[in-house]
């Protein structure tokens, strides 16, 4: 069956490969981002999902074509990079702008028409690093983590409406978020340590999981009756760090953390 499926952030990465994928499914899939992306399995609708009224019109668009919205994918999104003594109010502010506040204005945009249709499904992409404060992006784990809280608090408003809502936690995956990252400035103390650490997140995105694999992994999503409140996606290697935070005494778990980082 057809769905009518809204993706955020799809003039890249994960969202053009959600989007096109989904599109040559036979679904109508909508992609918003700032930037204009030409294709012909899905329609571009320009939209800062930061900014309301943007949002607002575009669901609207949307609505003038279709009479139900099935699926929306919260996959806009940013890193940031940088140690917390560094990072301004600025930086912290943009960052959680996005990838909280613009998600949320999403969702609220698309409730109605689901509530309306007794039928929604939601996925907010998140991170494996939302489950651990990760060295030098404590404030992108952050974001992400304050957005898995959100959808296990929604979980619980919107199931009534038969409206279902995860956190889909993804491990390194093949794109520019490396490029598109925002970087703080990075003060001496930190400067040796940062940089083997930033060029080992940067290798980690390189070699990461193709998005069409994360492409196939949201299809069988959307073909479940029941949805988890969270879902771990990537390689063993990162998603093995979730439950050992849980298993190991915590200075074990931290020198892991160190090795893995290369801090030691
Ligand atoms: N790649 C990974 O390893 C990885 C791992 C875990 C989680 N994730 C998450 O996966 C999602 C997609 O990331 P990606 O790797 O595909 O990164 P990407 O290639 O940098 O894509 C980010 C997308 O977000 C859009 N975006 C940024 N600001 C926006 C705004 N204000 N309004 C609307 N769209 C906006 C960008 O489009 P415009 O610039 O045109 O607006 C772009 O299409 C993000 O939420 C990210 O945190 C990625």
């Amino acid at each position: 069956m057809s769905k009518t499926i809204i993706i955020t952030g799809t003039s890249s990465g994960i969202g053009f490969v959600l989007a096109e994928y989904f599109g040559k499914k036979g679904h109508k899939v909508y992609g918003l981002s700032r930037k204009h992306t030409e294709s012909q399995y899905f329609r571009s609708i320009p939209t800062d999902v930061t900014d309301n009224n943007a949002v607002q019109q575009a669901i609207a668009e949307v609505l003038k074509t279709e009479t139900k919205i099935d699926v929306l994918i919260n996959n806009a999104g940013m890193g940031m990079v940088g140690a917390v003594e560094d990072s301004t109010k600025e930086d912290i502010l943009k960052l959680f702008n996005l990838n909280l506040v613009g998600a949320v204005q999403m969702m609220s945009a698309v409730l109605p028409k689901m509530r309306e249709h007794q039928f929604g499904q939601i996925i907010n992409v998140s991170s494996i690093g939302s489950e651990m404060g990760l060295p030098f992006r404590g404030f992108y784990s952050a974001s992400k983590s304050a957005l898995d809280k959100v959808t296990e608090a929604m979980r619980y408003e919107v199931y009534p409406w038969n409206i279902h809502v995860c956190s889909l936690h993804l491990g390194d995956i093949k794109t520019n978020i490396a490029e598109n990252r925002m970087r703080t400035k990075v003060s001496d103390p930190y400067k040796t340590i940062f940089d083997k650490v930033y060029s080992l997140m940067n290798s980690h995105v390189g070699d990461g999981t193709e998005p069409l694999v994360v492409a196939e992994y949201i299809n069988s999503l959307l073909n479940k009756n029941k949805w988890k409140a969270h879902y771990y996606f990537g390689k063993f290697g990162q998603k093995i760090g979730v439950p050992l935070k849980w298993i190991l005494p915590q200075g074990t778990y931290e020198n892991l953390m160190k090795k893995y980082n290369k801090l030691d």
